[in-house]
């Protein structure tokens, strides 16, 4: 087992620990919540276990199908062991139903079924709080190649079809979420977390929200919508 050393980085949401093994580090999932570029801060109680037991059974599903991961092991409640990775500073969300902030932009209601999922790219970077991008600034910035880029398209919409039809078995639609893809070893392979963090998931029945507009919104039972989600995708 490797050994856990020091800190490398805090994010808003993980710490990442560096480990004996130059090729591995250990991501561990904080309660801390933030919204709007962190303008909005809380916490959220459990939120890091249930992130963490959400990530893993995630990304076993998805490298059981076809879609490369970080995700080496759970090593804790709050714990993943992942393959380092050079983080591509580009994150992919993908759209299949329009809400939050395209809604806004389009002046539209949340709620419409888009006919063809949507790719969009955004420019990490808190200090200029993730620009949109489009493809070809990605390779004019060199941020990524033309292959990488690819790639990144390919396993996002891999994922979207994977994961709509997982929440779906669930009773919950995948509305649209966030990825963040690395270099490892030269190949690229998904990274970072999936969660209600980083996703929009309503349930099929009611419509509700079990995701982090319930923190961004204000909605309540924030804890006990992240619960459920992780009932029903991991049975715990
Ligand atoms: P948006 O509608 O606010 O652009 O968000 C699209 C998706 O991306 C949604 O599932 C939430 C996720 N997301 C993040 O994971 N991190 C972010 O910083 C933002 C703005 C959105």
């Amino acid at each position: 087992m490797p050994k856990k050393l020091e800190q490398i980085y805090e994010g808003k949401a993980k710490i990442l620990y560096r480990t004996d093994d130059p090729d591995l580090v250990i991501q561990y999932f904080k309660d801390d919540a933030t919204a709007f570029n962190a303008q909005k801060k809380g916490t959220i109680a459990d939120k890091g276990v249930m992130n963490n037991a959400l990530s893993t059974t995630i990304f076993e599903y998805l490298g059981q199908h076809g879609v490369p991961t970080h995700f080496v092991k759970k090593l804790s409640d709050r714990e993943m062991l992942s393959k380092k990775v050079a983080i591509v500073p580009v994150e992919v969300v993908v759209r299949n139903v329009l809400a939050g902030s395209l809604a806004k932009k389009l002046g539209r209601a949340e709620g419409e079924k888009l006919s063809h999922p949507v790719v969009e790219l955004y420019y990490k970077d808190d200090a200029l709080g993730d620009p949109m991008v489009n493809s070809d600034h990605v390779l004019a910035f060199g941020w990524a190649t033309k292959d990488e880029l690819d790639a990144i398209t390919e396993y996002a919409l891999k994922v979207d079809v994977l994961l709509t039809e997982l929440f779906a078995r669930h009773g919950i639609r995948l509305v649209d979420f966030k990825l963040e893809f690395g270099r490892h070893k030269g190949e690229i392979i998904l990274a970072d977390e999936f969660s209600p963090d980083t996703s929009r998931l309503w349930d099929m029945a009611t419509g509700e929200k079990m995701d982090k507009d319930r923190f961004r919104r204000d909605l309540g039972k924030i804890e006990e919508s992240y619960r459920e989600v992780v009932r029903r995708i991991c049975g715990a």
